[in-house]
């Protein structure tokens, strides 16, 4: 556990940094600082190995005040990830990674091999060991990033905005990677970003700063999106909160109709009637095995041919899907929005349909969230 207790930096020239900061970073978990610019957390962040002195408090790790340290010592114990990978330029990537080990006196056959193994950690090719950093994308530069920053296979892992110098989609795939990875390592990870959705997706716990280097709120992210501490946090976490603490709540608990689903005109038939009964305007179309095809109007279907073959009708596409047993209440609202037809389209873990679920469905779900809150809220003032 790492610890700040009454932690300030003031620098010369009045600033203050960090404000007497009291915070608690678990062992094994991923803690995520956020904040405004300028509200600490660097500052923060570079306390914990010793890159900037504390002006008062005691900064902890295991209970051991590490001013008693050595700072190399300490440093060694410590990776370190910033934004722009902070790559030596002439060197390959596979002696990148290896740097430390190297400088630790580790024979360069065994910190290479043992670079080799972390390449694959991160996601990285064999054939871009020989590369140097200017020939990978920026996507790959952090993951050479990640991998040094665990050669010398620290306990702990700071890491400074360092998907943030990289595009949305990379940093998606970073973002799960690291998720991946933390399940298999366990380090205690300190991780500053901007990113409040980064936030809710990588933390354990996020900690929100606010100007003056004070800390306004600490918080697993559930608890956060729930019940932010004050209006600085609420304005800090955005107006769309209510979305997306979805993300917390299983799609699995939903129960997607399946009796407007149709494959041929056999069960064209027997649908449509039940649409009819129901007053649903959209049936949705799959193949034989169960993929989604698109949608019919139930009012096209009256007019179809006996026989007609159903995949080769007009159909309407079936936008994005949610895999009901896996995504979140916010996959499928999400779905169920940017479909042509209002309606989500439910699929399980091999791609093959389970139901539909429409708005109206989705609103009733999102609404017992609400019932359940209330419930808990009811809870916590009886004691
Ligand atoms: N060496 C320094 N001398 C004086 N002031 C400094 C120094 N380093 C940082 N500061 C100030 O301390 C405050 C906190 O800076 P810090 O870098 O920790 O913020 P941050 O939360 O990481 O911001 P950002 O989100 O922009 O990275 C800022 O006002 C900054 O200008
Ligand atoms: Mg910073």
């Amino acid at each position: 556990m790492i610890t700040f207790e009454g932690v300030s930096k003031h620098y010369p020239d009045g600033t203050v940094a960090v404000d007497r900061l009291d915070l608690e970073i678990p062992t094994g978990r991923t803690t995520v600082l956020v904040g405004s610019s300028g509200s600490g957390k660097t500052t923060a962040l570079r306390m914990i190995n010793r890159m900037v002195e504390p002006t008062s408090g005691v900064l902890a790790i295991d209970g051991e005040d590490i001013r008693g340290k050595d700072p190399a010592t300490l440093r060694r114990s410590i990776g370190y990830v910033i934004q722009q990978a902070g790559l030596f330029p002439h060197r390959t990537i596979v002696d990148n990674i290896a740097t430390v080990p190297l400088l630790l006196g580790t024979p360069k056959a065994e910190a290479r091999g043992r670079a080799r193994e972390l390449m694959e950690l991160v996601g990285l090719e064999p054939a871009q060991e020989k590369r140097y950093p200017h020939q990978l994308s920026g996507g790959q530069q952090q993951r050479v990033g990640v991998a040094r920053a665990l050669a010398a296979d620290p306990p702990i892992l700071l890491m400074d905005e360092p998907f943030s110098a990289v595009d949305p989609l990379v940093r998606a795939s970073l973002q799960d990677e690291l998720l991946r990875l933390q399940q298999e390592l366990h380090k205690t990870i300190v991780f500053v970003t901007h990113d409040i959705d980064e936030a809710v997706k990588l933390g354990d716990a996020i900690a929100v700063f606010r100007s003056g280097g004070r800390l306004a709120q600490l918080a697993p992210p559930e608890k956060l999106l729930a019940e932010p501490a004050d209006a600085f946090v609420e304005d800090f976490i955005g107006y769309d909160r209510g979305v997306r603490r979805l993300s917390f709540f299983p799609a699995r608990d939903l129960s997607p109709r399946s009796d407007i689903i149709v494959a041929d005109t056999a069960t064209a038939a027997d649908a449509g009637q039940v649409a009819a009964a129901t007053g649903e305007p959209w049936l949705l179309v799959t193949d034989a095995g169960r993929r989604p095809l698109g949608w019919i109007g139930a009012d096209r279907l009256a007019g179809l041919d006996p026989g007609s073959v159903l995949s080769g009708v007009d159909l309407i596409g079936y936008g994005h899907t949610f895999t009901v047993p896996t995504d979140s209440l916010r996959a499928a609202l999400d779905a169920a929005v940017l479909s042509p037809a209002g309606r989500a389209v439910g699929v399980g873990a091999d791609g093959t349909v389970i139901g539909v679920v429409s708005q109206t469905d989705l609103g009733t779900a999102i609404w017992s969230v609400g019932e359940a809150d209330g419930h808990a809220a009811a809870e916590g003032d009886d004691d």
